[in-house]
């Protein structure tokens, strides 16, 4: 490899900071060596991390047939799903239920999360503690939770509980450990992990099963369920858990940033609390208001671009290629690095900045500059899906709530599957006052 700087994860006290901080290291790369690519040297090989959108664009699309989808990890314990496989298999899957997940209708999608987010509100009102102060994440995910697998999935009786949570959480744990374990996690923590992930499983197992069966007996409507429960070449559990994963952590992780942002803003989140009472009253958020809320809409592009949930992209090439000016042999890793295309100031001046001219996101709007969802052949199949409900969720709950933040502390990452903030987004609530 040639132009690229290279930090070295041979060295233990070098692999140690990086695995206990993969995402402030991703932060720290951008801003240092913006759109630079770097050269990660394990122990056994080096893996290429590209910053630069151009290039990113080269590996996810251009040449996308070139790169494997790397998910390892989670192929281990979500089976051989839509979002794990990279053969013949991820075809069959894409073609069975992105027809289902494309169609599900934005009217649809803002009534189901106007109905979720708002019992959201009133679960994280009831929740308070003193100062008002609470931890968003659960109500965040359980209503991104229980949206997907209703709209998408067609699930009726899928009691999205803090047990079903919970176990989507081992394994998300699980999965990201071994799949980002670039020698690191071994032992004991592992195997411990491993044993919870394996008891989460069949616990979903039975839930989904259970859910599946009766939804399809009481309903008569074609639905995703009842597509994957007839085709024999799906494992339904992993099928099922993995859009659910795919649906719901990557949405209440960018919610609760954006819940983060608007406590650290006030001014801004005024203005588009007044944006949203002028533009629907108190009459239930639809999708005839979200185009009316070009600013809420903005927003939510900034805060993909500032805390991509989805923080890299795991790739492996099949044939030698050059990336760029750097050389890369058949079977090398590349991890595209969101973060360091989101952050890259050549392209975003103050890429901390919530800026809501920036138009980063939409070809249409502006430059296209970002790429929470990805890119080319495994670019994200629910982004319209997933910015329908978000724009109705930040509706839902700016209208309901006044946020602060609690203290000053320093920002602190944790990354599971998708980017979140350690403990969790504390924050201090209170009804908004009419
Ligand atoms: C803010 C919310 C979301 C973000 C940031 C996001 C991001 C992404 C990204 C970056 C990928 C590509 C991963 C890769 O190339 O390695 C992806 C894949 C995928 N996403 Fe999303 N996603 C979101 C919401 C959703 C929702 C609501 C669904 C609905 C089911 C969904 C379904 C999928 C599926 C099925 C894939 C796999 C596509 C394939 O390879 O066939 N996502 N997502």
């Amino acid at each position: 490899m040639t132009d690229v700087f290279r930090v070295d994860l041979a060295i233990a006290e070098v692999s140690a900071v990086w695995r206990q901080h993969t995402i402030a290291a991703l932060y720290e790369m951008a801003k240092n060596a913006p759109g630079q690519s770097c050269e990660l040297v394990l122990p056994r090989d080096s893996l290429l991390v590209v910053q630069d959108a151009t290039l990113a664009r080269y590996v996810l699309k251009e040449n996308g047939a070139n790169y494997r989808k790397n998910f390892g990890g989670f192929t281990a314990l979500f089976g051989e799903s839509r979002l794990t496989a990279d053969s013949p298999l991820w075809e069959k899957l894409q073609k069975l239920s992105q027809p289902f997940i494309s169609a599900a209708r934005p009217a649809e999608v803002a009534v189901a999360s106007d109905r979720h987010f708002t019992n959201a509100v009133q679960q994280l009102l009831a929740s308070r503690g003193p100062n008002g102060s609470i931890v968003a994440d659960r109500e965040l995910s359980r209503a991104a939770a229980r949206v997907v697998s209703e709209v998408a999935l067609g699930f009726e009786t899928l009691d999205v509980d803090d047990e079903l949570l919970d176990d989507f959480r081992t394994l998300l744990e699980l999965g990201s450990a071994a799949n980002w374990n670039f020698g690191g996690l071994g032992g004991e923590g592992l195997e411990k992990l491993r044993a919870e992930g394996e008891a989460a499983l069949a616990r979903l197992t039975a839930v989904i099963n259970r859910a599946a069966t009766s939804t399809i007996a009481q309903t008569r409507d074609a639905s995703l369920l009842a597509e994957l429960v007839a085709a024999p070449e799906v494992d339904l559990v992993s099928e099922v858990c993995s859009l659910i994963f795919a649906g719901f952590d990557t949405s209440a992780s960018a919610l609760g940033w954006g819940l983060f942002l608007l406590a650290a803003t006030p001014g801004l989140q005024q203005h588009l609390r007044a944006q949203v009472m002028g533009v629907c009253g108190d009459a239930a958020i639809t999708i005839d208001h979200l185009s009316q809320l070009g600013d809420l809409v903005a927003f939510q592009d900034e805060v993909l671009r500032i805390f991509p949930p989805i923080p890299v992209l795991g790739r492996t090439s099949i044939a030698g290629d050059t990336i760029g000016e750097t050389q890369i042999p058949a079977g090398s890793r590349v991890l595209v690095s969101i973060i360091g295309i989101h952050h890259d100031r050549r392209r975003f001046d103050a890429p901390w900045e919530v800026r809501l001219d920036r138009n980063v996101l939409s070809p249409e709007r502006g430059t296209d500059q970002a790429l929470p969802f990805g890119a080319g052949r495994r670019v994200c199949g629910g982004s319209r899906l997933a910015n329908v409900e978000m724009t109705t969720a930040y509706a839902v709950m700016l209208r309901a709530l006044e946020f602060n933040l609690p203290d000053q502390k320093p920002l602190q990452f944790e990354w599971t599957a998708s980017l979140r903030r350690v403990g969790g987004q504390r924050l201090n609530i209170r009804p908004v006052a009419r």
